[in-house]
C-alpha cells in the first residue's frame, strides 16, 4: 500500500514511528502533497540538512507573508519580533545574535540553577503527595520549566501565570495554526502584552542591573556591538517560549517512557547515576520536537529528488532517531544506550541553546519521582492516553498517575 500523506492522521498523532519507518524504507526524501513540501525521515539526510547552508531557517517571513495576504494589510509590529527570534534567521544575523546571546547564557548560569530546581520539585512533590494520585503535566509538569524560565531571565515568579497564558497563545500560533480562526489576533494580543512586560522590565535593569539573564543579555557586547532593546524582547520572549512547553512535554513522555518499560524503570531507580545517559536515551526514544522546518534557498538534488528554492522541507527528527541504520533496536527504550548521535535538539548553528538547562530539569525530576515515588503508576488505560493533534511536536494530552 502507498504511503499516505496525512501527518496528522489520528493513528500517526497517537504512535508516529509505523508511519516514520514506512514513510523512511519506501520513500525517505519524499513529497507530500498533503502538506505540501519535502518530507525526510533518515537520520544522515536530516542531520546534514540541519547544516546544509543551501537550506534557510527563515520559515517565518513566508509565514508572515502568507498572513499579511490573509489580513489584507499590514500586520501589526508585534509580529516583527517573531522574525527577530535567532531560531528564525540565517547567518550573518543569527552569528551575531547566537554569539552575543551565549555570552549571557553561560554553563555556569545553568548549573547554578540545580540547587534551585531539586527545591521546586521537591516543595511542589510536598504538596501533591498527600493525595496520591495527580494529572502529571497540569498539577506538576508544566510549573517547573516556568518556574525556572521566570528566576532565570529575571522575572517575577508572581507573575508566571501570565507568562504561561501568552507562551500559550504564541504556541497556538507557531505550531497550531491552522483551524483556530482568532489565531492572528489572539498572538497578536500575547505578543504585544509580553514585549511591554519585558520592556518595562529591561528598563529597570539598564538603571540597577541584577544576577540575572536581563541584565546579562543588556551587558553582552561583542566588538563593540550590543543586543537592541528590540533584540532582548525578541531573545527573551523565545526564551520563554523555546524553554516551557518543550522542557514540559519530555518530563511527561520520560515518565510515561518508563510506565510503559517497567524494567528499565527499575533499572533506573536502582541506579541513578544511569540518570545522563537516561536522558538522552528519552529524547530519542520519544521527544518534544518531532520536526523543524526548513526553506530550500537554491535548486539541487537530495536522493535523486529535485528541491527547488522555496520549497518547504520538514526535517523529521522523531523518524531520524528510529533509524535502525543508526541506532540498534531503535523503537526499544534503553536507559544505557551509548553513544546516543540523537537530533532531538537539532544540529549545528541552531542547535538548542537550552539543551542543558532542559537536561538538568528533566534528570532532577525523573530522579526525583523515582526516589520519592516508588509505587508510581499510571492511573488511566494506557489506550485512552491522547496526544495533541500537531506536526511538529509531541505532547501527550493529559498524564494521570497514581503513587
Ligand atoms: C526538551 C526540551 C527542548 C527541546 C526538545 C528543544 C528543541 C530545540 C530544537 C530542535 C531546536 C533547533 C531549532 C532549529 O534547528 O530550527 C532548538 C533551538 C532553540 N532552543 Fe530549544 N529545546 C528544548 C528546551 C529549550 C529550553 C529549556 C530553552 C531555553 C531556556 C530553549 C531555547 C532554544 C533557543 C533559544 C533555540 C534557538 C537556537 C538558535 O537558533 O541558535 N530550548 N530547541
Amino acid at each position: 500500500m502507498p504511503v499516505h500523506d496525512n501527518l496528522s492522521a489520528p493513528e500517526v498523532i497517537a504512535n508516529p514511528y509505523p508511519y516514520f519507518h514506512q514513510l523512511r524504507e519506501e520513500d525517505p526524501v519524499h513529497w507530500n502533497e498533503w502538506w505540501g513540501g519535502w518530507v525526510l525521515t533518515r537520520h544522515d539526510d536530516v542531520q546534514a540538512s540541519f547544516q546544509d547552508r543551501r537550506l534557510s531557517a527563515d520559515r517565518m517571513s513566508p509565514f508572515l507573508k502568507g498572513l499579511a495576504k490573509e489580513a489584507s494589510g499590514d500586520l501589526h509590529p508585534s509580529f516583527r519580533l517573531f522574525a527577530k527570534w535567532m531560531v528564525f534567521t540565517d547567518p550573518p544575523v543569527h552569528t551575531r545574535l547566537r554569539m552575543l546571546v551565549n555570552k549571557a547564557f553561560t554553563p555556569r548560569r545553568v548549573e547554578g540553577l540545580r540547587t534551585r530546581i531539586q527545591a521546586v520539585v521537591d516543595e511542589m512533590l510536598d504538596r501533591l503527595m498527600p493525595a496520591g494520585r495527580m494529572e502529571l503535566i497540569h498539577d506538576f509538569a508544566y510549573l517547573l520549566p516556568v518556574t525556572v524560565i521566570a528566576e532565570l531571565l529575571g522575572v517575577p515568579a508572581t507573575d508566571h501565570e501570565n507568562i504561561k497564558n501568552w507562551s500559550d497563545e504564541i504556541t497556538l500560533f507557531i505550531f497550531g495554526a491552522i483551524g483556530v480562526p482568532d489565531r492572528r489576533q489572539r498572538a497578536q494580543r500575547a505578543m504585544s502584552e509580553l514585549a511591554g512586560y519585558l520592556q518595562a522590565i529591561i528598563t529597570e535593569r539598564r538603571d540597577a542591573p541584577q544576577d540575572d539573564l536581563i541584565s546579562a543579555l543588556i551587558a553582552a557586547q561583542e566588538q563593540d556591538d550590543a543586543l537592541s532593546d528590540e533584540e532582548i524582547v525578541a531573545t527573551c520572549s523565545l526564551v520563554l517560549f523555546g524553554g516551557h512547553e518543550t522542557t514540559t512535554n519530555l518530563i511527561s513522555s520520560s515518565t510515561h517512557a518508563l510506565l510503559r518499560n517497567p524494567a528499565q524503570m527499575e533499572k533506573l531507580r536502582n541506579d541513578p547515576t544511569l540518570i545522563g545517559t537516561a536522558v538522552e536515551e528519552f529524547l530519542r526514544y520519544d521527544g518534544p520536537s518531532k520536526a523543524m522546518v526548513r526553506i530550500g534557498g537554491e535548486d539541487f538534488e537530495l536522493r535523486g529528488k529535485p528541491i527547488k528554492k522555496g520549497q518547504r522541507l520538514l526535517l523529521l527528527q522523531s523518524a531520524a532517531n528510529h533509524d535502525p541504520e543508526r541506532f540498534d533496536n531503535p523503537d526499544d527504550l534503553d536507559v544505557t544506550r551509548a553513544p546516543n548521535p540523537h537530533v532531538a535538539f537539532g544540529y549545528g548553528i541552531h542547535f538548542c541553546l537550552g539543551a542543558p538547562l532542559a537536561r538538568i530539569e528533566t534528570a532532577v525530576t525523573i530522579n526525583t519521582l523515582l526516589r520519592r515515588l516508588p509505587n508510581l503508576r499510571l492511573d488511566v488505560d494506557p489506550g485512552q492516553l491522547e496526544w495533541q493533534p500537531q506536526i511538529v511536536s509531541r505532547a501527550l494530552k493529559a498524564l494521570p498517575v497514581a503513587f
